[in-house]
């Protein structure tokens, strides 16, 4: 697969100083220096059509360890910001790997299943064959979880850290065929930006 260079490719994993090199403020965050994360990354097109800013997203999610690089602050704000973000999601949020097994972690959204095992629905499968799956229609998808039922499709994207996969990034949408390409070339590297500055230390 073709992968940007912001994406989470093994070569590029390697060469990342981590988590622990990251240079983060002590200093909490002033209202006004978050401003900037308060702009949706998406823009509305004449036809009426959205499209994100990913790249605009990305570097919003890379702002919010300024104050705290810990993953549970960074994933929470994260998802409220997808879901601010890209249009038409009825879910969004984080599984992170607890004990061999998936375990939800911070989301916006429906409240959905707890535990997934690792080759198990959209979510174990992308952490199985370590790929990003999108998900035109899950109904049509062998072994989808359905935590919502209004979802219709679905992309899920590997968070790596240390040596491996420490959780997924998940978005759900009620429309059929919601996401194309770019959205998962945009979620990579989304999710990239969350491996580089997000601290995974207690997980990795
Ligand atoms: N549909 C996912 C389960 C998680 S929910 O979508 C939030 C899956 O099949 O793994």
């Amino acid at each position: 697969m073709e992968r940007t260079d912001e994406t989470h490719g093994k070569a590029k994993r390697a060469q990342s100083p981590g988590p622990t090199h990251l240079a983060h403020s002590q200093a909490p965050m002033r209202p006004q220096e978050l401003e900037h994360l308060r702009e949706p990354a998406h823009t509305q097109a004449p036809n009426g059509t959205s499209s994100t800013d990913y790249s605009l997203l990305a570097a919003q999610v890379r702002s919010l360890s300024e104050e705290d690089a810990h993953w549970l602050p960074v994933l929470a704000n994260a998802s409220a910001l997808i879901m601010e973000s890209v249009p038409n999601l009825n879910w969004a949020g984080f599984y992170l790997m607890r004990d061999g097994r998936l375990v939800l972690g911070p989301f916006q959204g429906k409240v959905a299943c707890v535990h997934i095992e690792v080759g198990r629905g959209v979510c174990g499968a992308a952490v199985k064959h370590d790929e990003t799956q999108l998900v035109a229609n899950v109904h049509e998808f062998a072994g989808h979880i359905a935590c919502d039922s209004a979802s219709n499709s679905e992309v899920v994207v590997p968070i790596h850290a240390g040596n491996g996969i420490v959780g997924v990034l998940d978005a759900d949408s009620p429309l059929l065929g919601r996401f194309d390409e770019d959205d998962a070339r945009g979620l990579e590297v989304v999710a990239a930006a969350i491996e580089k500055v997000a601290d995974f230390s207690d997980l990795a």
